[in-house]
């Protein structure tokens, strides 16, 4: 397959960026699975902006400067102040670009309905009930339907970056992107796909972990990948475990995506409460069960490590039940089916991994350090959430720069075409060149075993990473932990290696493969940060140390 421009993904970063693409070029969105599924589409409590003056909103004495400020304290020191700024000051347009798509928010009284989360000092919450994502996902692919320059490739599994080491002929210095291998997993063989420019937009890596939020898409392939091909990645140690997740004691330990309880439940009036009914969280942070994710993620451990209570539990018995139903459907219908009226009875919870903070490293344009490979939303570190992702800040980030990508994209055409006054000659000449390099590109190698027996060993791998993770590299930390499971992980990755050489690749296959490289990522990253800052906790380093660590942790392949 030859396109103009190759996009990986089709949550919000992947489908809001081919809308605006697609006015340059031809744009292929490749996803592992059906279409919509993503993080993206579990996304609950809303997408966080301050609507400034437009006319619509109550502003609910909000601005600017209080957003930046909720970001930056919510990311513990080592936010990029400029990418705060930049997710902040655009924010509100691409909200708005996202209701021009054609998504529907909430509303009260004619204008947008503002809930509030953890660590944001005012309600600035767009929302879509307690179905954020769900909408946002169907606006965008209902618009993307009627667009002839877009196709969506459904079940294809992106493999490899195609770099200068899968040239035939080696004509080009430094490092530089052309496409990738991907799997069509509908009959199982490898593709070329070449691309003038490559966009990364994979989503996160919860499901390194046993429980998460995360659907089983959230493999962190887009983080393994771009280790592979030499990108820079950062922050990995800073793992965002949501405090409130459905507690189920049938969840099976494999598949291991557990429901969320929205944070806007607890911005809605919601308490925490132990097993007992005994309110616990103003022993931690004064905003008590509003106090950020970390706190609340780590006073919930603690309190459950005391008592051996399996969960703690979360009351909105005390509020007027219609409202309830009316802005938590999704959340009463759930738990409602798992024998709990929520209007009457507390909610069992625990924390589960959620978010991803760390990721490639993309500058305020979105670019990697790879030429031609641009990266946005949960796959990234752009800086802005730095040691903790302040609540519904990242469908904002992947908005915001995947907008920036088309700009910089436009920007790169616009300085091709001025070199030359025939547009047409121009594109023709792009196509030969995208031709030759088809050509020069090796072919997958198709060869490789099929070793059943040995796939059964190497297969368990799967679960003993998540076990690993979750005992050894969760919400609390120390050094002897860290380095038990460096040495597990170690062993497995080099295993799992062994066997990816000698082996016919599959999606299981694949998956295992980068998800033991997040996990090594994370970990190794755990180990280089000795200090306590936002969702890194270590017992044997418990305070933040400005003085060494006030920045990123960059780990990069060479
Ligand atoms: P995703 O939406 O995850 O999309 C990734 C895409 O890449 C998918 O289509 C996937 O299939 C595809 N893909 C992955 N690997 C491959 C591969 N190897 N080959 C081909 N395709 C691949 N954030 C907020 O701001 N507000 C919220 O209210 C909120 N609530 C959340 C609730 C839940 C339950 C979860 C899980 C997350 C929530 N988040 C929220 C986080 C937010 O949803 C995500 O960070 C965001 O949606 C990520 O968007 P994305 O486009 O980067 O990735
Ligand atoms: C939630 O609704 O609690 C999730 C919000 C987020 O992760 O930003």
């Amino acid at each position: 397959m030859i396109t103009d421009y190759l996009i990986i993904g089709s949550g919000i970063a992947g489908l809001s960026l081919a809308l605006r693409l697609s006015e340059f070029g031809t744009v292929s969105v490749i996803t592992k699975k059906q279409k919509a599924e993503s993080n993206t589409n579990y996304a609950q409590g809303g997408i966080a902006a301050v609507m400034y003056d437009d006319g619509e909103t109550d502003y609910q004495n909000d601005n600017y400067d209080l957003h930046i400020k909720d970001t930056i304290d919510c990311g513990a020191g080592i936010c990029n102040v400029k990418a705060v700024e930049k997710i902040v000051y655009e924010g509100p347009d691409r909200v708005r670009e996202l209701i021009e798509f054609g998504a529907r928010f909430s509303k009260e009284n004619g204008k947008l309905s503002l809930g509030k989360e953890g660590g944001h000092s005012r309600n600035r919450i767009i929302h879509a009930n307690d179905l954020t994502g769900k909408e946002i996902e169907r606006a965008l692919l209902n618009k993307i339907s009627g667009q002839k320059n877009i196709t969506i490739y459904e079940y294809y599994f992106a493999i490899d970056f195609l770099t200068n080491k899968n040239l035939k002929s080696k004509n080009s210095k430094g490092k530089k992107c052309y496409g990738i291998y991907a799997m069509n997993v509908k009959n199982n063989k490898v593709e070329k796909i070449i691309a003038r420019e490559t966009i990364l937009a994979t989503g996160g890596a919860g499901q390194v972990y046993l429980h998460t939020s995360n659907p089983a898409i959230a493999t962190g392939d887009g983080i393994a990948m771009g280790y592979r091909a030499g990108c820079k990645i950062a922050n990995m140690e800073f793992i965002q475990f949501h405090p409130t997740t459905l507690y189920d004691p049938e969840i099976s330990e494999t598949s291991s995506q557990v429901f969320l309880i929205s944070e806007a439940v607890r911005g809605a009036g919601a308490v925490l409460k132990t097993m007992k009914g005994k309110e616990f969280m103003h022993k931690y942070d004064k905003r008590k069960s509003l106090a950020p994710r970390d706190i609340v993620a780590r006073a919930i451990d603690n309190e459950m490590k005391k008592s051996g209570d399996p969960h703690v539990c979360l009351d909105l018995t005390h509020l007027d039940p219609d409202k309830i139903k009316k802005e938590f459907p999704n959340i009463y219908k759930k738990c409602l089916s798992k024998g709990i009226d929520i209007t009457k009875e507390m909610i069992p919870v625990v924390p589960a991994a959620h978010y991803t903070c760390g990721g490639i490293v993309t500058d305020l344009k979105g670019r990697t350090n790879v030429e031609n490979l641009y990266a946005s939303g949960e796959v990234t570190m752009t800086g802005v959430h730095g040691a903790n992702r302040l609540a519904s800040n990242s469908l904002l980030e992947a908005m915001v720069f995947s907008y920036a990508i088309f700009e910089e994209l436009e920007r790169k055409l616009k300085s091709e075409n001025q070199k030359t006054l025939n547009i047409k000659q121009k594109k023709s000449e792009a196509q030969k060149a995208l031709n030759s390099i088809y050509k020069n590109i090796y072919d997958w190698n198709e060869e490789g075993i099929e070793n059943n027996e040995e796939w059964i060993l190497i297969s368990h791998n799967r679960k003993e990473i998540k076990e690993v993770m979750s005992d050894f590299v969760g919400i609390v930390r120390n050094t002897l932990r860290l380095e038990r499971a460096y040495r597990r992980i170690n062993m497995m990755r080099d295993e799992i290696e062994d066997f990816y050489k000698k082996t016919k690749v599959s999606v299981e296959l694949l998956e295992l493969r980068n998800l033991v490289t997040v996990a090594y990522l994370i970990i190794k990253s755990a180990m280089m940060r000795k200090e306590s800052r936002g969702l890194h906790y270590m017992l044997d380093y418990p305070e933040r140390d400005d003085k060494k660590f006030l920045k990123d942790t960059v780990l990069i392949d060479f």
